[in-house]
């Protein structure tokens, strides 16, 4: 269950906030948890224009401010983040009303340690999203012709991580808005609230 944070309403620090928010990235991880697993990943293509897809938060690591998500090297967002490296991630929460507009600098994972250690977590049935034999979004004649070649193993498989250097975070609340723009400068937190 992600938390209430309406019951800091009286304490004008930004540090519960914050707190909640990591711990609801965090639980959003783990498996059997509540929390907002999937988000919008916004990146922009070289010729300027924006690109918003689904993914899945795989880990969240509050110490480093990192986040990861798995993609496929040939897939179009790839050359995106290349092009430009600065990212956003959007999350809506309806049960909590909370909206998270993360801002982040990717950088792109294959053929390492990180891509390895995450590849063997991955179970059998999972890792056919990287095999397919054409690349993603290649022109098909028929849903049934995508192939897996299983001999490519890893070879495909990405691990995207972002550091993370702000959240602008928005609650909806009947009691009051609340909004707080919370940045991380080398290490360092800091937090202000916002008109929502
Ligand atoms: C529920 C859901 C979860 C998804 N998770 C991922 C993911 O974790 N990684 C990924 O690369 N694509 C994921 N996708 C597919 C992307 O949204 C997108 O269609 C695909 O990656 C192609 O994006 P691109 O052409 O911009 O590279 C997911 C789609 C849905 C509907």
């Amino acid at each position: 269950m992600p938390a209430d944070i309406d019951r800091f309403s009286p304490n004008p620090s930004l540090i519960p906030v914050k707190e909640a928010i990591l711990r609801n990235l965090k639980n959003a991880t783990r498996k059997g948890e509540s929390g907002q697993k999937l988000v919008s990943l916004a990146s922009v293509a070289p010729d300027g224009t924006p690109h918003v897809r689904t993914v899945v938060i795989r880990s969240f690591d509050a110490d480093e401010m990192t986040l990861t998500f798995f993609t496929d090297a040939r897939s179009p967002k790839i050359a995106e983040l290349k092009h430009q490296p600065i990212i956003q991630i959007m999350s809506y929460d309806p049960v909590s009303h909370e909206q998270m507009r993360i801002v982040g600098t990717a950088d792109i994972h294959t053929e390492d340690e990180l891509t390895r250690k995450s590849w063997q977590n991955i179970p059998e049935y999972g890792r056919g999203d990287y095999l397919t034999r054409l690349p993603p979004g290649s022109v098909i004649s028929s849903p049934e012709l995508i192939q897996h070649d299983h001999t490519l193993e890893d070879e495909y498989f990405t691990v995207i991580q972002v550091k993370i250097s702000a959240i602008d975070w928005l609650k909806l609340s009947a009691q009051g808005h609340k909004r707080a723009l919370l940045t991380w400068q080398d290490g360092n937190f800091s937090g202000e609230w916002r008109t929502p």
